[in-house]
């Protein structure tokens, strides 16, 4: 059956047929003899997981081992399919082993938030879109992130979260950019990395996805993407390496696509020689669902569970597999070994999940409005338009992308439940796959709030003749644009659908005082951008967006984010001008299409090498619109004294806040490699939030990870730091780096 026909059927699926199969369920749970865990030797918490996980594992038959290795079904997600009495209506299921006192394993799709709580009427809290929350540069905020994911995931019965997306972007018309953390391997590692670890620090399982090279949804289920290694190992995987290194997460999610010829899902030098040899990672891999194509292939070549489990490779057909010697038994124990070491780890044996409790929405909200609030980018300020001044005399047009009533979220399988259903058409229940879905969260109500004796007045801008004549008769006009983003297809462009970029050209013509505040799931072209005196990037901002919106609006929050991804002109200045794969015929016709499983297979080259985003752009001399890194605050910075320890390899600078109001500054150092590298463009190596007060100054002391300064040497299948001298650079942007020096590396 069509992916996208599966997932749409969901939504009609019968919730009173859930919650009878549910209620069963329990009765069935409540009837079953408890075993005695404290008879258990496996229970003893000061051995460690791995030897937890092997005492289990000597006590279990074969078919209890196989049981463990497969999930039990789409259940929900497939209109008609069975769902296990068990199971906590999630994404995925696997029943535990009761005698043995090994729990089910629950898992919630979690990107940006729990996803499904309206089938059990529950709530869960929508967070800042990942992307969204990588331009805070905050590890810290990378941490509460996760662990937002981590507490309702458990207050609502699961103990898997399967999130945590760090693809790189680059194909920055990808349809689940939204889910991920942008397109540099060491920003996107540590953000994700804190993630993955603030969800495990909650005791339920974590997940690092989709692993890897599935950057794109078009032909995502055919794509054969080829790249050579040392660019791989540089770029796209490093990324997973940093994240992995920071998490050790419980799991790590096989993607769709083939590389280089083999399916990830069962691709040796990806599942076996790189991530659980090279990177060390000790947590089971989990495919993506049906992206496993085989059964002796895919156990031999890394694969430790399939998902969601009905195409039937890893379960009789892996037990005759073993039974016959395809499948050596050690690799089935090594399997289970995995799954069950990642559950002591993150604790869900001895701190299994509250199953009924509810989540706390104000605190969910607080913590996604602080999320916000860093992640917020401000691109243009011309005249300094911002902050703006609460003031009778002030008359604003408020115009566009439903802004009277919420904030825009990412649809797919991130998709959370907006509490009353979708803010533009309250329905109860969930929404449907891929459609936009807003979140009460109301822009107009809370620039009221902050304003309350200026004029305020709404227009949908559907008609721009109507918002341009508002923005004229206004003081000052703020237009919404918007960007809707979904798994299961791409944008075919960089520009703004529905005629956006006219409306912005209409009000900013009606008015020289125009401000644009884009929801968009990742980069968009802005053809209008010298027009107008302000842009803001709100990304897709979560439950506390219209909040964390207007306090930087209104100045009670200082912008500080910057972007995790480059802005480009237009298409014509990325790698591929058109989308690979993409055709008008397979374009969706309606909201909730998916065009990844209706193209042919074909191979995808990535040309571009490990020069993705600002690292393209750099070795072929284009200027973006905004480059990575970029982001402007209320007051103004000034970078001097860039010093370099080379026996620490640290870099030392001062930063002053050289305004007027106290702010954060994303200090940013860069470095070029010695020639031998033949590399074109800079990386960045590290960065620092600095709080500063008005003409404070800060020493910033940033040590440069080796790691991140190597190339990777196929010829030896090891990293290498290159003798010679390194150029160190420092400042606010990857475009602007006043301060640079040199690093000595030694033979
Ligand atoms: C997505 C995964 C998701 C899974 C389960 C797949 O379509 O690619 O990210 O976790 O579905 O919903």
């Amino acid at each position: 059956m069509a992916f996208s026909a599966i997932l749409k059927g969901f939504t009609i699926f019968s919730l009173s047929a859930v919650l009878a199969l549910a209620s069963i369920g329990s009765h069935q749970a409540h009837a079953q003899k408890q075993p005695d865990p404290s008879q258990m030797p496996w229970m003893n918490k000061s051995l460690s997981p791995d030897q937890r996980a092997d005492l289990v594992l000597s006590q279990m038959t074969l078919d209890e081992k196989i049981q463990l290795v497969h999930g039990t079904g789409w259940g929900v997600l497939r209109k008609g399919d069975p769902v296990p009495a068990r199971s906590n209506l999630g994404a995925g299921f696997v029943p535990g082993i009761d005698r043995l006192h090994i729990p089910d394993i629950n898992m919630a799709d979690s990107a940006v938030g729990i996803r499904m709580a309206a089938l059990q009427s529950r709530y869960a809290t929508l967070l800042p879109s990942t992307l969204g929350a990588a331009s805070s540069w905050d590890p810290a905020a990378g941490f509460l992130y996760g662990s937002v994911i981590g507490r309702e995931a458990r207050a609502q019965g699961f103990n898997m979260s399967i999130g945590g997306g760090v693809d790189i972007t680059r194909e920055p018309r990808n349809g689940r950019n939204f889910e991920y953390a942008g397109e540099d391997p060491v920003l996107a590692g540590t953000m994700t990395g804190e993630l993955a670890r603030g969800v495990k620090s909650e005791h339920v399982m974590s997940d690092i996805k989709h692993y890897a090279l599935n950057d794109q949804e078009t032909g995502r289920t055919v794509v054969n993407v080829l790249l050579d290694k040392r660019s791989m190992r540089e770029s796209d995987l490093l990324a997973f390496e940093v994240a992995i290194g920071i998490a050790k997460p419980s799991a790590v999610m096989c993607s769709y696509n083939l590389v280089n010829g083999n399916y990830a899902c069962e691709n040796d030098y990806l599942l076996n020689e790189v991530l659980k040899k090279d990177f060390n990672f000790k947590g089971f891999v989990v495919s993506d669902w049906s992206a496993t194509h085989s059964t002796v292939k895919a156990a031999l070549n890394g694969l430790d569970q399939e998902m969601p489990g009905d195409d039937n490779y890893f379960n009789a057909p892996l037990k005759k597999a073993v039974g016959d010697g395809q499948v050596p038994v050690a690799r089935l124990n090594d399997m289970v070994h995995r799954i069950l070491r990642s559950m002591f780890d993150a604790g869900v044996v001895d701190n299994p999940p509250v199953l009924r409790s509810v989540v706390d929405p104000f605190r969910g909200r607080d913590d996604a409005q602080h999320i916000a609030e860093e992640s917020i980018v401000l691109l243009r300020n011309s005249g300094n338009i911002l902050p703006l001044k609460a003031s009778p005399s002030t008359s604003i047009a408020l115009i566009g992308s439903h802004a009277d009533v919420g904030v825009l979220s990412g649809g797919g399988s991130a998709q959370v439940d907006a509490p009353g259903g979708n803010a533009i058409d309250p329905q109860p229940g969930p929404s449907k796959w891929g459609e936009p879905v807003y979140f009460p969260s109301s822009p107009l109500r809370y620039i009221r709030a902050k304003s309350p004796q200026s004029n305020v007045q709404y227009v949908d801008g559907k008609d721009a003749a109507a918002a341009a004549k508002l923005a004229k008769a206004s003081s000052l006009a703020i237009v919404f644009v918007n960007q809707p983003m979904s798994e299961g297809h791409d944008a075919p462009t960089l520009s703004l659908p529905h005629n956006q970029d006219a409306l912005v050209e209409a009000v900013a013509a009606a008015n020289p005082n125009t401000i644009v505040v884009l929801e968009t799931g990742g980069p968009v072209s802005m053809p209008w951008a010298q027009q107008v005196k302000g842009i803001v990037e709100m990304w897709y901002p979560g439950i506390g967006g219209a909040q964390a919106l207007s306090n930087i609006l209104f100045g009670d929050v200082n912008p500080s984010g910057k972007l995790p991804v480059t802005f480009a002109k237009d298409d014509a200045q990325l790698p591929y001008p058109v989308v690979p794969g993409l055709k008008a015929k397979n374009a969706p016709k309606t909201v909730g299409d998916d065009q990844h499983h209706e193209v042919k297979p074909f191979d995808l080259k990535y040309y571009a090498g490990a020069a993705v985003g600002y690292k393209w752009f750099e070795s072929t001399h284009k200027q973006p619109l905004f480059p990575f890194g970029f982001g402007l605050s209320y007051t103004t910075f000034g970078y001097s004294g860039l010093t370099v320890d080379d026996a620490t390899r640290t870099a030392h600078f001062t930063v002053k806040n050289t305004g007027a109001r106290e702010g954060t500054e994303i200090a940013e150092l860069y470095v070029s490699l010695p020639s031998a590298a033949k590399e074109n463009y800079k990386r960045l190596v590290a960065w620092q939030r600095v709080k500063l007060a008005p003409g404070e100054s800060k020493t910033v002391s940033l040590p440069m990870n080796p790691l991140y300064l190597s190339i990777f040497d196929t010829a030896k299948d090891a990293w290498q730091l290159l003798p010679g001298d390194y150029k160190v650079m420092a400042g606010p942007s990857s475009s602007e780096t006043p301060l640079d020096a040199t690093l000595r590396v030694q033979q």
